[in-house]
């Protein structure tokens, strides 16, 4: 199975975001990752929901959201006002994970949960048959263009194992350093989603790359 591409606009030129998304829209990309900074919860700021509203109106491909943000059940409204397909929050971010992907499901949206490096995906174990996806962060969120963080591979097997056994069909999406190396080892592993910036936008034909990622 190819994967599903998902281009993370955050590498994308904010100046220029209508021809970004332009481009996006023409190339065979299946989403649009879409990143969420607050500062607090991550060590960066990247743009809010006024921006996105534009952003939603340009791009024709559904919306994945992912919210880097504490509290992230706050602002389920304005995900679900932008029309967004998934909204992706963080365990280490929820203090009530289960209520919280309710709540998205009710609002009419994929819920997905993502986990940081340094999470298990043993803690998933409770959370897995009420997920339509799982985000595992192959870097520390909070910046693009950061290297890969090698165990990512292991821990998106031994994801696999966990969904093949429960049955629960959740996808599996990869976020951070992700290029056509990095994404044929992870898409062995057993990812379906792959989130790709700088390999995209730093290439001097972001929508040949899209190609190229898509065909792994
Ligand atoms: C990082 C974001 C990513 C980021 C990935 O915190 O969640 O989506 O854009 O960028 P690359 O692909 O450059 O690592
Ligand atoms: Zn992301």
């Amino acid at each position: 199975m190819k994967p599903l591409i998902a281009p993370s606009i955050l590498s994308a030129n904010f100046a220029h975001l209508a021809k970004d998304l332009e481009m996006i829209n023409r190339s065979e990309a299946d989403w649009v990752h879409i990143d969420v900074m607050d500062g607090v919860f991550v060590p960066n700021i990247s743009f809010g929901f006024p921006v996105l509203k534009f952003v939603a109106e340009l791009t024709d491909k559904p919306l994945d959201v992912h919210l880097m943000i504490v509290h992230p059940e706050k602002f389920i409204d304005e995900v679900k006002t932008l029309g967004a397909h998934t909204m992706n929050v963080h365990v280490e971010a929820c203090a009530h994970l289960h209520r919280v992907v309710q709540q998205i499901r009710e609002a009419g949206m994929k819920p997905a949960v993502t986990i940081n490096p340094a999470t298990p995906v043993a803690l998933l174990k409770d959370i897995i048959h009420d997920v339509y996806m799982v985000l595992v962060m192959s870097v520390n969120p909070g910046f693009g263009g950061q290297a890969f963080i090698e165990h990512s591979v292991e821990k998106v097997s031994e994801l696999r194992e966990l969904i093949d056994q429960t049955g629960s069909g959740a996808l599996i999406e990869v976020d951070g350093g992700v290029n056509l190396e990095t994404g044929a080892r992870l898409v062995a592993a057993g990812a379906d989603v792959l989130v790709a910036g700088s390999a995209i936008f730093a290439h001097k034909d972001p929508e040949q790359m899209i190609r190229a990622l898509k065909g792994l």
